[in-house]
């Protein structure tokens, strides 16, 4: 989502005359965009911004602006805390960034702009994007779910979905201009609700969902593939499931946050689902789309998180077999609910379970991976790999790194590989 917020924001720079710069040392304006999800994010943020302190003595008139959640969390407390920011500018307002900076650029004042936190961003589609044939497109912002640990509701506002017409015409552009595989962002895409006008000669608009979304999108003509994240399993539904075994271009991903495995720390979260409801939402999943691959996401150490409740987790994972997961020590978001729960479990403890829970995703994800060898699998080739730069990489319709041998001139092609041994993160295969 923030690449996708970096790229929109550039996007808009570029079309009010402003050009990239080939680097920081170059530029004349330096964006930092934030994420506030987690406090180390912020921390590192914070220090990278302070600096440029002498940077900015030396070229008084660099402009340093920071955008994203991080701004809208602390709005003009950054200007306090960071001298040397001019802009400091909320997600929700970042339409108004070529009027911000040419006005500092004119004025040498600092600006704040957080006051559309809830708004809806207007339908702009700037052009820019960092890659040639793999797009992300935003399908909705906001969150209203309140998860307890989870500061995205305060920076990011109510959840509003973007029309129906309006993402379907900017894949349509994408399609024309040769993007092969788009991914679909949304906090949480299961609840989209996007109105459309109800029928030709019609006025009235209609809710549509997901689903209807998704098969709009498969029938543009150009798009090979189609991804979706993220799913929260409290609205992830089985027509998903039916949609994704019936709709061709749909990759055979899902991305589905489980956070605990826990009923009682779920609850403390505010999860609105049990693990028995997972458990069940998995199977079907599995029914629906064989060979599907499944990834989470997991916090370790949620306040008063017992020994018996991290092992709910790990038996979770284990009985799940994820392909993937992204795990994190919990970190306390004041707004966020569970801010006022006391931050109970230790640090040398979190850590330790972190690492638990890294050692033991290696594992099942090299049985996973295993499960490949010797099948042959679509690969959507991303160009040469960066750590064997002699080899090429890409990824499968089920979202696994893979490695090959094969000319750099396959680069955005899709291609078939034979899959010959396997790593925890990466395939390794031959062109067929
Ligand atoms: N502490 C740790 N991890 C968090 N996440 C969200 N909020 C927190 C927090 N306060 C994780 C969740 C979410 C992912 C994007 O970040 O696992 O799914
Ligand atoms: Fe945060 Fe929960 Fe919304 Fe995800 S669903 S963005 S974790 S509040």
């Amino acid at each position: 989502m923030n690449i996708r917020d970096s790229e929109f924001v550039m996007g808009l720079l570029i079309d009010n005359g402003f050009t990239r710069a080939e680097s920081a040392e170059k530029a004349d304006i330096i964006l930092f965009n934030s994420c506030s999800v987690r406090e180390h994010a912020e921390d590192r943020l914070i220090s990278n911004i302070a600096d440029l302190k002498l940077e900015k003595k030396k070229r008084p008139r660099l402009v340093i602006g920071l955008i994203g959640c991080t701004a809208q969390n602390h709005k003009s407390k950054m200007l306090e805390r960071l001298p040397v920011l001019d802009i400091v500018c909320g997600p929700g307002n970042e339409s108004d960034l070529p009027r911000m900076i040419k006005d500092v650029l004119k004025d040498r004042c600092s600006m704040v702009a957080v006051d559309k936190v809830d708004d809806k961003r207007p339908e702009l589609f700037p052009s820019y994007r960092e890659n040639k044939f793999k797009a992300f497109v935003s399908i909705g912002e906001g969150c209203d779910n309140y998860c307890s640990y989870c500061i995205v509701p305060y920076v990011r506002g109510r959840e509003r979905s973007r029309d129906i017409e309006d993402i379907v015409r900017e894949v349509n552009d994408l399609a024309g201009r040769g993007y092969k595989e788009v991914t679909l962002l949304g906090q949480n895409v299961n609840s989209y609700k996007g109105s459309r006008v109800q029928g030709p000669g019609s006025r009235k608009n209609i809710k549509t969902g997901f689903a209807e979304l998704l098969q709009k999108i498969n029938g543009i003509k150009g798009i090979e593939r189609i991804r979706f994240m993220t799913s929260h399993p409290k609205d992830a539904h089985v027509e998903l499931f039916k949609a994704m075994r019936d709709l061709d271009k749909i990759c055979e991903h899902l991305h589905l946050p489980i956070q605990s495995g826990s009923d009682r720390i779920l609850k403390l979260m505010n999860r609105n689902y049990a693990r028995a409801k997972y458990l069940k939402l998995v199977e079907e999943y599995k029914k629906f789309v064989p060979g599907g691959s499944i990834t989470t996401d997991i916090i370790a150490g949620f306040p008063s998180e017992s020994d018996r409740d991290f092992n709910d987790t790990v038996d979770l994972m284990k009985e799940v077999g994820f392909d993937g997961a992204f795990t994190f020590k919990y970190s306390s978001r004041p707004p966020a609910r569970s801010a006022e729960l006391i931050d109970d479990v230790s640090e040398a403890l979190k850590q330790e379970r972190l690492e638990m829970l890294m050692v033991l995703q290696r594992e099942i994800s090299r049985k996973r991976n295993e499960e490949t060898c010797g099948k042959i699998v679509q690969v959507l080739v991303d160009g040469p790999s960066e750590r064997q730069p002699s080899l090429l990489s890409g990824r499968t319709r089920t979202n696994k790194n893979t490695i090959f041998q094969g000319p750099k001139k396959l680069t955005g092609k899709l291609v078939e590989v034979k899959i010959e041994s396997v790593k925890p993160h990466t395939l390794i295969g031959r062109m067929t």
